[in-house]
């Protein structure tokens, strides 16, 4: 039998797994479930999900270059386990649950240990790495960037709503064009009109006319209050939208704004390679952020950070969570106080020093394949001081695409662009080889 490629899902399991379910007989019968699943020897299961796993492509052993996600902190998460990892295990198995927000009011008190971690953990990302006052923000750890920036428009909506009387239909959610889909799902379950700003083909910056043609449009619609998206990081690009082209014109136009940072992908790298950083918590007409643990900094998926100024996330409270310590005022509910943990720990591990020291790496690394890239008459958007080359797809040889795993701004044939991203599991060695095919063209 010929070897199976390692992102090869063994077809006898497949084949397996369809006869276990036809053992079961199909469907309920009057109303009544028909479960028929068997157990199957612990070994089995093993031996399954091993199998399922050799299914998958690897970070590290394969070539994955168009990914915002890495294999998990090897500091923390060693491919051999240790007595760091096991610690997390232990967090993981004991099974704490960080429902609610545990950042201001009450809560339960069962899982206090490990909420203090989460504390500490949002302190040192609104505080250190984004230069909020002390204490002059709340959080929590959500599922993901998509959770944390529909949390923040959730809670600038409500508040705009409850605390100043505008109504729904007087607000809009502005951002770019190339503003991840999450905001568009926010505007539909929020019930929020989304305008949408283009932003340059070859700087993708945001076009300043169209701030004005839409605050113009805004006004004349009525609307009274805007909730502004500026992405510290474009999902496709790694742009960061400049407030000032943005902001100003907005005021000026009499809107009341609320401003969300959209930070899933550069929140945890340009803080640190870009001193002159100006999306922070310093500026005060920004009031909420979206950080994503599961990108740059290597946690386990489920740890997107949402940040918020102090005393508004209290308008994202549901008055039926009488049963939880301290009301809900999150998106998510239950969740496990691991993901935090996980974040902790990484953080400590590195320390600052450490992670400005990666983040720089990556940084330097990109400056190479840009180069490179450039010198191979490929054009591409980068962003200084970000780990991310967009490439011009028509400038690349088809098979390149596959072979090293880009990401394509669509799959279809209208696909105009390619990401690669640097992240930690991405070597010289691959740049090298990824520069050659290309060349080679
Ligand atoms: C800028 C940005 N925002 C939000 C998200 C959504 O994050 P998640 O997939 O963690 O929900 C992403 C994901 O790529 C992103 O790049």
């Amino acid at each position: 039998m010929a070897p199976r490629q390692r992102n090869q899902v063994d077809p006898r399991d497949r084949r397996d797994l369809r006869l276990r379910n036809r053992s079961g007989i199909a469907g309920a019968k009057d109303g009544v479930p028909n479960m028929h699943w068997p157990a199957i020897p612990l070994d089995e299961i093993q031996a399954r999900v091993r199998s399922a796993l050799a299914g998958n492509t690897s970070f590290d052993a394969d070539t994955m270059l168009g990914f915002p996600a890495s294999v998990l902190d090897s500091r923390v998460f060693p491919p051999e386990p240790t007595m760091m990892s096991h610690a997390w295990l232990t967090v993981l198995q004991s099974n704490p649950n960080h429902i609610g927000c545990h950042t201001t009011g009450a809560s339960e008190h069962a899982f206090g240990g490990t909420h203090e971690l989460e504390r500490d953990l949002l302190r040192i990302c609104a505080e250190e790495i984004l230069n909020a006052e002390p204490e002059g923000w709340d959080g929590y750890v959500a599922s993901g960037g998509t959770e944390s920036n529909l949390q923040a428009m959730w809670t600038h909506r409500n508040e705009l709503r409850d605390g100043h009387g505008v109504d729904v239909s007087k607000m809009a959610i502005l951002c770019s064009e190339d503003t991840h889909y999450s905001i568009d799902k926010a505007a539909d379950v929020l019930g929020l009109r989304l305008v949408s700003l283009p932003v340059g083909e070859w700087d993708r910056a945001i076009d300043p006319q169209a701030v004005h043609a839409a605050a113009a449009q805004l006004v004349a619609d009525g609307v009274k209050a805007v909730l502004v998206v500026l992405n510290l990081g474009t999902t496709m690009f790694g742009s960061v939208d400049d407030p000032e082209v943005v902001l100003p014109v907005l005021l000026e136009a009499g809107l009341t704004l609320r401003v969300h940072v959209d930070g899933a992908f550069g929140g945890f790298l340009f803080p640190f390679t870009a001193p002159d950083n100006r999306l922070s918590f310093a500026d005060p007409r920004i009031d909420s952020f979206t950080l994503d643990g599961h990108k740059m900094l290597q946690a386990p998926y489920g740890t997107g950070i949402h940040l918020i100024r102090a005393g508004r996330i209290q308008y994202a409270t549901t008055p039926g969570a009488t049963y939880v310590p301290g009301a809900d005022c999150t998106l998510i509910g239950s969740r496990s106080g691991s993901n935090a943990v996980a974040v902790w720990m990484i953080l400590m591990a590195h320390g600052s020093d450490g992670g400005r020291a990666l983040c720089q790496q990556l940084c330097d690394r990109t400056t190479h394949l840009h180069s490179a890239l450039t010198q191979l008459g490929v054009r591409t958007y980068r962003r200084a001081d970000m780990n991310i080359v967009a490439v011009r797809i028509e400038d690349l040889p088809n098979r390149v695409m596959d072979k090293h795993m880009l990401v394509p701004d669509r799959h279809d044939d209208t696909a105009t662009w390619a990401k690669i991203i640097v992240m930690p599991h991405v070597t010289d060695a691959h740049i090298d080889t990824l520069c050659e095919d290309i060349a080679s063209r």
